[in-house]
């Protein structure tokens, strides 16, 4: 898992918006136009939990996040970049617009697991925070009460969906942008709401290898509200 540390070095900017930097879309001009593209080696980074490896215990061990984040997520990241590195046709994408263009409206590219898995464990060790986040304040708890009910209704609805996937994926708390409400949906293998181009608000990972080395992840989510 070495390797992974040096690429953190070779980061593009990644921005939360759909907005194409100027940059980006010059770039793109090039590329359509036949010109010739420089040589990438390298386009995304492997970003670092924003904790350290033993702050989540005793929910999620620091052996675990070595594993999960330090190994498997890792791969993800490598092979993400191998891929990118033998095609310069996204070079410049951030990774929202990497998901995005290679999920290829349903038909997705052969980069699109890997960059989607990469987005999707970014965010999910954002979702987290050592001692739990506590209850949301003001405006998303207004929100959830009005979409749910309760948070305890919420809470009941995210373990369910859960507790209910079948096979590999992930549970999210989205914005839904066009109901303008919040939803709580379950995505097989690396499929991310950004494909529906809703906005996630916390994730969480259900791939079997997650739970089985994190089998109380799930008390760590809610710890704060029990
Ligand atoms: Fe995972």
């Amino acid at each position: 898992m070495g390797s992974c540390f040096y690429n953190s070095h070779l980061l593009v900017t990644q921005v939360n918006t759909c907005q194409l930097p100027p940059l980006c879309k010059q770039r793109r001009r090039q590329i359509n136009g036949s010109q010739r593209a420089a040589k990438v080696v390298a386009y995304h980074g492997f970003k670092t939990p924003p904790y350290k490896l033993d702050a989540l215990e005793p929910y999620i061990s620091k052996r675990t996040l070595e594993i999960h984040w330090g190994a498997l997520h890792c791969a993800y990241v490598e092979g993400l970049d191998k891929q990118l590195g033998k095609s310069d046709v996204l070079y410049g994408y951030t990774m929202d617009e990497l998901v995005k263009a290679t999920y290829n409206n349903g038909n997705p590219l052969p980069e699109f697991n890997n960059a989607a898995q990469v987005w999707n464990h970014d965010f999910f060790w954002e979702s987290m925070q050592p001692g739990g986040g506590g209850m949301p304040i003001q405006g998303l708890l207004e929100q959830i009460e009005k979409d749910f009910g309760s948070f305890t209704k919420f809470r009941e609805n995210f373990i369910e969906a859960a507790l209910s996937l079948f096979g590999s994926g992930w549970v999210w708390l989205v914005l839904k942008r066009e109901e303008k409400r919040l939803a709580v949906i379950k995505t097989s293998n690396a499929i991310t709401p950004l494909v529906w181009d809703d906005i996630p608000i916390i994730c969480l990972d259900m791939w079997e290898v997650s739970n089985y080395i994190s089998p109380h992840l799930m008390l760590f989510l809610f710890h704060s509200s029990e």
